[in-house]
């Protein structure tokens, strides 16, 4: 549907929450203004609902999470039924079945599609879940020292793995590291994207480098797609070193750019791949699946893991992440935001789209006269001036329309 608006925006209530939640929650989490944030209260598809019951049309599905659609019927009903059954398990002590079926489910999705690709010939792989994409990264890099014994990783300029402090360091910009310069562990070289820089870091390297990291499309970077070399280039240059490529599709997995993940546009197989977000629409729950091969540097487990926590592998969210993935493949979702990519202005592939802006302030200006017509969209860009466009993929043709003409006149 497309926006409705009943108030001013943000209404009353979202103001009078905004001043309230400025009294008790850390000063640097939730920005507040005269004219932001709005609170949500309800979801449904593309549209949100806010607390003065003002309609909006999602351009942000909620950081790329929402793929299926907010509050998706079908991953609605798989989580009542999870909820009236069991809410928590011992994830690496005694786990619940669902946990199986979503790991032989994410094999499959990832390793499994790729055999016969760039010398795969074994379609297993292995599961190492998280709560967050920070953490699957993390179980990634953790992977790489394991498997290569090399402590060294590179990573490229402008991009964005997470904030906890083993994916901090693999985090290039500067405005995330600089306050907390002193804690990082500084296993991480940052490189621009050239063969000649990947070479050059892997030649001075005094440690050694297990792994390259790379977002197959920046996604908070700025929506950058790469040359259509770059992504083999990397495999390469790893395969020549004994690295290993990790694949941080934390954004990009799962549809978003038109292909279940984005590293298939360019052919190329990843060692290991993080994948969260829309994985389970909306539960926190991530992943890092990897060759076996890979995977089985873990020692086996004699009684205590070695990478584990609380929440590991949670019912509820195993619940819905097969709910998720069953509706994208029923949805036909690679598909569907390959055919509706160019009905989005801006650069990118599928729905994840970046119209870059003079400046931060101009994409400031953007996304809040949106805000006021009733349309979310986000800021993005390490300098903040690309307007960034991730709509759930479910998103129809009318918005669409819709959203194209409010951009298009917001950003003039
Ligand atoms: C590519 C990428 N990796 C990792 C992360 C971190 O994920 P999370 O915020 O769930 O920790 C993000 C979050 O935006 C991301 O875009």
């Amino acid at each position: 549907m497309l926006p409705l608006l009943k108030t001013r925006v943000p209404g009353p209530r979202s103001r009078a929450l905004a001043r309230e939640l400025r009294r008790h929650e850390c000063r640097n989490t939730t920005f507040v203004s005269r004219d932001w944030p709005v609170f949500w209260e309800r979801a449904r598809g593309c549209n949100v609902w806010d607390a003065d019951g003002n309609r909006y049309l999602d351009l942000t599905a909620a950081f790329g999470v929402a793929s299926v659609g907010h509050n998706n019927p079908r991953v609605t009903v798989a989580a009542r039924r999870q909820l009236g059954r069991l809410v928590h398990a011992m994830g690496d002590v005694h786990p619940n079945e669902l946990k199986v079926r979503l790991a032989a489910e994410l094999s499959t999705l990832t390793f499994g599609r790729w055999i016969g690709k760039s010398g795969i010939r074994d379609r297993k792989s292995k599961i190492l879940f998280a709560n967050s994409g920070s953490e699957a990264v993390e179980a990634a890099l953790k992977t790489a020292m394991l498997a290569t014994r090399k402590p060294g990783v590179i990573a490229f300029v402008g991009g964005y793995h997470g904030l906890t402090y083993g994916a901090l360091d693999a985090t290039a910009w500067r405005f995330f590291r600089a306050p907390f310069h002193p804690q990082l562990p500084g296993f991480t070289i940052h490189v621009a994207p050239t063969e000649a820089a990947v070479r050059e870091a892997f030649r001075d390297s005094d440690r050694g480098i297990g792994a390259v990291i790379v977002e197959p499309i920046l996604g908070r970077g700025g929506v950058v797609v790469p040359p259509d070399d770059f992504l083999p280039m990397l495999r390469r240059v790893c395969d020549e070193h004994g690295a290993l490529l990790i694949a941080d599709e934390v954004y990009t997995g799962f549809c978003r750019t038109g292909r279940w993940f984005a590293v298939e546009h360019w052919g190329v197989v990843p060692d290991l791949i993080c994948v969260g977000k829309a994985m389970s629409n909306g539960f926190p729950i991530a992943a890092c699946a990897g060759r076996a091969e890979v995977m089985d540097a873990w020692p086996e487990s004699a009684g205590e893991a070695l990478h584990t926590s609380t929440h590991l592998g949670n019912p509820l969210g195993c619940a819905m992440a097969l709910a998720t993935i069953a509706e994208m493949k029923r949805l036909r979702l690679d598909e569907r935001a390959r055919r509706l990519q160019d009905r989005l202005p801006g650069r990118g592939l599928g729905l994840m789209k970046g119209v870059e802006l003079r400046d931060a302030a101009a994409c400031q200006r953007a996304v809040q006269r949106l805000l006021r017509r009733g349309v979310l969209a986000l800021g993005g860009g390490e300098h903040g001036n690309v307007l960034t466009l991730t709509p759930p993929l479910t998103i129809g043709g009318r918005e669409l329309e819709f959203a194209a003409e409010e951009i298009a006149r917001a950003a003039q």
